[in-house]
């Protein structure tokens, strides 16, 4: 097991009703910035429940984070922070509305563009206090510290750190609203953040692996039922706690990772403007695939532990473990190969130049370079 140092400060929240608790756990003393999406939460009742939460509370509205929160749109939100005095953040809605939120809480205390703190983390100066309410199972950015924001004049799209959210309310009617789609892809990518925590080496935490392979195979087992209109509450909050616990460092102590998928993805979402989990389910085979024999001894206990794959020579187990991950998405109905979705080999090339300019290197063992990335990407068209 490698050195670590464990800290998660989030108060986590779930369960039904629990948006009312706002109204205990918001600070009386601060101006708050409440942060919404395009609009969903106005239909699902959930903006509803936040304002008459928040009756007493000194607060404005600000709207119309877009998925893949753009740079340009929070630069706004900054401006209000900064001429309005305010002291708190709420952001309320899915994973882009909370990372958008994250970056504003940070750019709202420098006198640089919030751009230039996503490209130099080193300008930040602290950041205002900031909490949510999800709406959408799939980041996990509800308990971290991170944020993905764009940029839509350059066609980029870069990972952010600040401190964690002060508090997250998870209730699960509240998901009811959301589209099969969206659904689909709060699997894959809560499945994909798990897989990139543990797809790497064999024996360096066999707790760590056991806790993974329960998060993947919760997946797995609920994914039927998420996709279904049923609604089962308990379906929904064990969904909802499985994104949490896919990426809040639980299943990350003292072993090693590999975040190519999602950096690879990235890039294809920055120049494409795809879904977030959706992308991600086009690149994983490939990676999988490039880094067989690097990977193939966890390769295999996966197969193993959560297919139930037994049998074969370990090329057969390894090749048969990636055919069952991409037969997996398929069943969520998402596309597994990018010419599906209209990306071809200009994509493939604008990054694969993009890597080597920046002098790109990915994978535990840092071998995915430029050429690596060319063949993946290629073999997913
Ligand atoms: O914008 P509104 O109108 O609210 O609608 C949203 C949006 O259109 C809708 N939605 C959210 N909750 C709903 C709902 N519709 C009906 N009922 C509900 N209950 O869903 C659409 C997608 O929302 P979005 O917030 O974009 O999705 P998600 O939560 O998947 O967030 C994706 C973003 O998070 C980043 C991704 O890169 C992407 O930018 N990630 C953040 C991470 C983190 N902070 O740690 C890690 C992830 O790997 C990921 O990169
Ligand atoms: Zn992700």
């Amino acid at each position: 097991m490698n050195n670590f140092v464990f800290q998660n400060t989030t108060k986590l929240i779930l369960g039904r009703g629990e948006i009312a608790k706002l109204a205990g756990l918001l600070p009386k003393d601060k101006r708050i910035l409440v942060t919404f999406g395009g609009g969903s939460v106005k239909r699902n009742g959930v903006y509803d429940q936040v304002v008459a939460a928040l009756e007493g509370f000194d607060y404005l509205e600000f709207w119309g984070i877009e998925p893949n929160p753009k740079v340009e749109t929070l630069r706004k939100a900054v401006e209000v922070c900064k001429n309005e005095n305010i002291g708190f953040l709420l952001a309320v809605g899915g994973g882009s509305t909370l990372d958008g939120t994250k970056l504003i809480a940070a750019a709202a205390l420098i006198e640089e563009d919030a751009w230039e703190l996503v490209l130099n983390p080193k300008l930040q100066r602290g950041s205002l206090p900031f909490a949510s309410v999800m709406t959408l199972p799939a980041t996990g950015s509800e308990m971290n510290r991170g944020c993905v924001i764009s940029n839509l004049a350059t066609g980029e799209k870069f990972a952010f750190y600040n401190t964690f959210p002060v508090f997250s309310i998870l209730d699960p009617t509240t998901t009811f609203t959301l589209p099969r789609y969206q659904r689909a892809c709060g699997l894959a990518d809560t499945f994909i953040h798990v897989i990139e925590q543990y797809l790497t080496c064999v024996d360096e935490s066999p707790l760590m692996d056991r806790w993974a392979e329960g998060v993947l195979q919760t997946v797995v087992e609920i994914a039927p039922k998420v996709l279904s209109d049923e609604n089962d509450y308990d379906t929904m909050a064990n969904f909802m706690l499985s994104a949490t616990m896919g990426l809040n460092g639980f299943v990350a102590m003292g072993v090693t990772q590999d975040w190519s998928t999602h950096r690879i993805g990235h890039e294809i979402t920055a120049l494409c403007g795809t879904t977030h989990g959706q992308t991600l389910v086009m690149v994983l085979p490939g990676v999988m695939n490039e880094l067989r024999e690097q990977k193939g001894a966890k390769i295999v206990q996966y197969g193993e532990r959560v297919w139930g794959i037994t049998e074969g020579t370990t090329e057969e187990r390894i090749d048969r473990t990636i055919a069952a991950t991409e037969e997996f998405f398929r069943s969520l109905g998402l596309a597994t190969r990018l010419s599906e979705l209209g990306i071809g080999e200009d994509v493939v090339e604008e990054i694969v130049r993009r890597f080597r300019e920046r002098g790109t290197r990915l994978g535990e063992q840092l071998n995915i370079d430029y050429a690596a990335t060319d063949r993946i990407l290629r073999q997913r068209i």
